[in-house]
């Protein structure tokens, strides 16, 4: 039986991709209130990541855009939504750098649509539900940059300073969201959260890619030097950040999100393989670390992101619960367990993004071509892609006009 609806519903945006599907799952198992899920089921969105709550009741799947704002009118009004959390977006880096036009589109005008379309909505609402209404704007802390080994983690106060197409996009609308709250009173809350993991990731980001690549013989594609530092965060912390936030954060409030997990990405690489190789081994019986390759290094790649989450720690009481090596070992528990589901997400247009990606980057700096799988530890020899905030500047291997290929659109009625 589903718990009594006492309140609004929520209007969860991206509701179909990964931290969007998992956050989904989550409020419906610990929270009464309803949620409309509005999902436009591009490459990246996929319905069998709620299929747990097809049949509940206070769920609603919606096939549509961000940026069609009388479909989002109607919602809001329809579902009387009292928080949006807005996680719909073109989300991969080297997506965004073979093809910014789909980011711009809708990080910045999606996202603008979405926020006109709730500002004129909360001037309907009675004073009390005006005062009640959240919108939460999901970002990231790739907005703020690229730190070197030695500089201060991001906090809520470092000014932005993006370097991808991606991360451009989403300060562009962190910049609306704030131009609301300030301007015209929306509540807004921002949260910027550093890398996820967890289930339902598709498998183009650095840890599903590795582990499908593992499984299948492949290559596992390290770019650079494979120094480049990022702070891991289980997705199910996230979730409960956001909750945290959208509880207790106070209307125009910013906060960074993290997992307490920083590492290089040879050693998530590495410490893939090593669990593969307990959980999974070969055939053959040699590790999959012999499958490590360096590669043609990202253009413009970040070299190191970390977060200062003081600020959510003392306002909101909240802390990450998940250690990375249970999170990972669980991870890869997951993948192996739902192998159908790697394949069920692997449309034509995910081949065409791997031959774009992958296909012609060149062997990495030299040095780097085979790597040491004796050691357990991170291969330093070279610095010659970059250290530092300084970022590598290799030959891209993706030409400046590939463009995205089309999204797979799925047969889901609006
Ligand atoms: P994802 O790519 O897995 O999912 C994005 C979802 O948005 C998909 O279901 C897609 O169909 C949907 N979508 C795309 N365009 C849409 C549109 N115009 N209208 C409606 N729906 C649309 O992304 P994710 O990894 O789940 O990330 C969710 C959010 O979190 C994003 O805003 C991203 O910038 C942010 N974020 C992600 C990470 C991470 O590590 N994955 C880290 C920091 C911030
Ligand atoms: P990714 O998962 O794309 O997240 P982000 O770029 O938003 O941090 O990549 C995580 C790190 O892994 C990043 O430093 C790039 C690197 N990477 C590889 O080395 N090889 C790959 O094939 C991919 C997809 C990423």
């Amino acid at each position: 039986m589903s718990a009594p609806i006492t309140r609004g519903a929520l209007l969860v945006t991206g509701g179909a991709g990964f931290i969007g599907a998992n956050f989904v799952l989550d409020w419906l198992a610990r929270e009464g209130d309803p949620v409309v899920t509005l999902d436009a089921l591009t490459y990246a969105g996929n319905l069998a990541n709620l299929a747990t709550v097809a049949r509940d009741p206070r769920h609603t799947f919606v096939h549509g855009d961000i940026a069609d704002r009388a479909l989002v009118a109607r919602l809001l009004r329809e579902h009387q939504v009292r928080a949006i959390v807005h996680f719909a977006a073109e989300s991969h880096v080297d997506r965004s750098i073979a093809g910014p036009d789909a980011f711009v589109k809708t990080n910045v005008l999606g996202s603008f649509a979405l926020l006109e379309a709730a500002r004129e909505y909360v001037g309907t609402l009675p004073d009390s539900a005006r005062a009640a209404f959240r919108f939460l704007q999901v970002s990231t802390d790739e907005v703020y940059g690229s730190l070197g080994p030695q500089d201060p983690p991001f906090s809520e106060t470092t000014a932005f300073d993006p370097r991808s197409p991606y991360s451009a996009s989403k300060a562009a609308a962190d910049h609306l969201a704030s131009a609301a709250w300030h301007t015209y009173g929306l509540p807004v809350l921002t949260t910027h959260c550093s890398n996820n993991y967890g289930p339902f990731q598709f498998p183009e980001k650095l840890i599903p890619l590795m582990i499908r690549n593992a499984r299948r013989g492949e290559r596992l594609p390290v770019y650079g030097d494979g120094q480049q530092v990022r702070d891991w965060l289980h997705v199910s912390d996230h979730c409960s950040a956001l909750r945290a936030v959208l509880a207790r954060a106070a209307p125009g409030s910013r906060y960074n999100i993290g997992g307490s997990s920083e590492r290089p990405n040879l050693e998530v690489v590495r410490t893939l393989c090593a669990l593969l190789d307990e959980l999974s081994p070969r055939t053959d019986g040699a590790s999959y670390a012999a499958q490590i390759a360096f590669v043609t290094d990202r253009p413009g790649h970040d070299r190191r992101y970390a977060i200062d989450q003081r600020r959510i720690a003392g306002d909101l009481g909240w802390q990450p619960q998940v250690r990375f090596e249970q999170g990972l070992r669980d991870t890869v528990r997951w993948y192996l367990e739902h192998e159908d589901w790697v394949r069920t997400v692997e449309s034509g247009e995910y081949r065409r993004w791997l031959d774009l990606n992958y296909t012609g980057r060149d062997p990495g700096p030299a040095g780097h071509g085979s790597p040491d799988t004796s050691s357990g530890h991170a291969d330093t020899r070279s610095q010659a892609t970059g250290g530092g905030s300084d970022k590598a500047r290799t030959a891209s291997a993706i030409p400046p006009d590939a463009g995205t290929a089309p999204a797979s659109r799925k047969g889901h009625a609006r």
